[in-house]
């Protein structure tokens, strides 16, 4: 099954950004996984592709709860403000400041794998890895090197505002559990298969995950959630609801009190 995949890059600007750098960014451009080439490379994009959006069927040994990789990174990693893959390929390798080291993109696939998909993580040597790396270079087409495509990460949030995780409760059951369950835990549509993503539970992501800190989560939800009513929540009541939904129990990351090694530790890491 071919699915479309649009992205949409806007003109350039300067910007300045999470990520540490100024940088001049790029709206990522249309493209189709449809415009894959045939033959070998082509083959490895469309597998690629298969297994960040079914990742849960395809590795099931790697992953350890029910998520997909692009149940976060939404339309196969082209979403803006949905923590896009797209112009990742020319960013990394990259300092990161939570492992203190410079880590290639196949270093940060395998940290979502530990951490957002509370499981293993996938040899290097794979070709699995090397279809997952060949898609996320095509999806990066048209955004130059050292250039962040144009919302890589996530919306804002304002790191002043101070979390109600009482109005979360609130805002959960009118704004989110209608999809996600008033148990949060999600809806399947066959055993191995989630219609709607659980946000806490056993298969819901771990506690080292990006999306298991607070002002994270809000960023993500902001720009994303209710699905198909993007930036409808006020930034208060994106931070409310994620507060109480990150604390809701999940699966624990062991070493996560080792993360941030030489400083720089993010005041909502868990
Ligand atoms: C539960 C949600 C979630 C899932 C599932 C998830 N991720 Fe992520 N991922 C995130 C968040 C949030 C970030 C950004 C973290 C931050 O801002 O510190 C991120 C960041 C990334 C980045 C770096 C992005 C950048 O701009 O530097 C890559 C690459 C990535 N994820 C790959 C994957 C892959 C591959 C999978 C599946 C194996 C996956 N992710 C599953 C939430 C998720
Ligand atoms: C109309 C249904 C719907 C509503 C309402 C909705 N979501 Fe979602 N949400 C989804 C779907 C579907 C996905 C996965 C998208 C995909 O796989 O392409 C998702 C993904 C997520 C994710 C990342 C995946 C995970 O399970 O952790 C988070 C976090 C999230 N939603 C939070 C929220 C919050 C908070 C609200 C309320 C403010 C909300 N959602 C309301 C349908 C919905």
């Amino acid at each position: 099954m071919i699915h479309k995949i649009s992205i949409a890059l806007a003109s350039l600007l300067i910007a300045h950004c999470a990520f540490g750098q100024t940088s001049q960014e790029q709206d990522i451009k249309v493209i189709s996984i449809s415009d894959a080439p045939s033959g070998p490379v082509g083959d490895a994009i469309r597998q690629g592709h298969k297994i960040l959006t079914e990742t849960r069927v395809m590795l099931p040994n790697n992953v350890g709860n029910g998520l997909n990789c692009s149940s976060c990174h939404l339309n196969g990693g082209t979403k803006p403000h949905a923590a896009p893959w797209a112009g990742l390929w020319g960013v990394f390798p990259a300092y990161s400041a939570r492992s203190a080291k410079v880590i290639t993109l196949a270093d940060r696939v395998n940290d979502c794998f530990e951490r957002s998909m509370n499981g293993k993580p996938i040899p290097y040597d794979s070709t699995e890895m090397t279809s997952i790396l060949t898609y996320m270079q095509f999806i990066s087409t048209g955004v130059p090197t050292g250039s962040n495509a144009k919302g890589r990460g996530e919306g804002k949030i304002d790191q002043n505002l101070i979390p109600d995780a009482l109005n979360g409760k609130t805002v959960y059951a009118e704004k989110c559990a209608a999809c996600h369950g008033a148990n949060g835990l999600g809806l399947k549509s066959e055993p191995n298969k989630y219609v709607f993503p659980p946000l806490w539970g056993d298969d819901s992501f771990n506690d080292g995950a990006g999306m298991a800190r607070p002002y994270t989560a809000a960023s993500f939800v902001i720009a994303n959630m209710p699905l198909g009513l993007d930036n409808s929540l006020t930034q208060q009541e994106a931070l409310d609801v994620s507060q109480y939904f990150t604390h809701q129990p999940r699966p624990v990351h062991p070493g996560k009190e080792n993360d941030w090694p030489k400083g720089g530790r993010p005041k909502d890491a868990r």
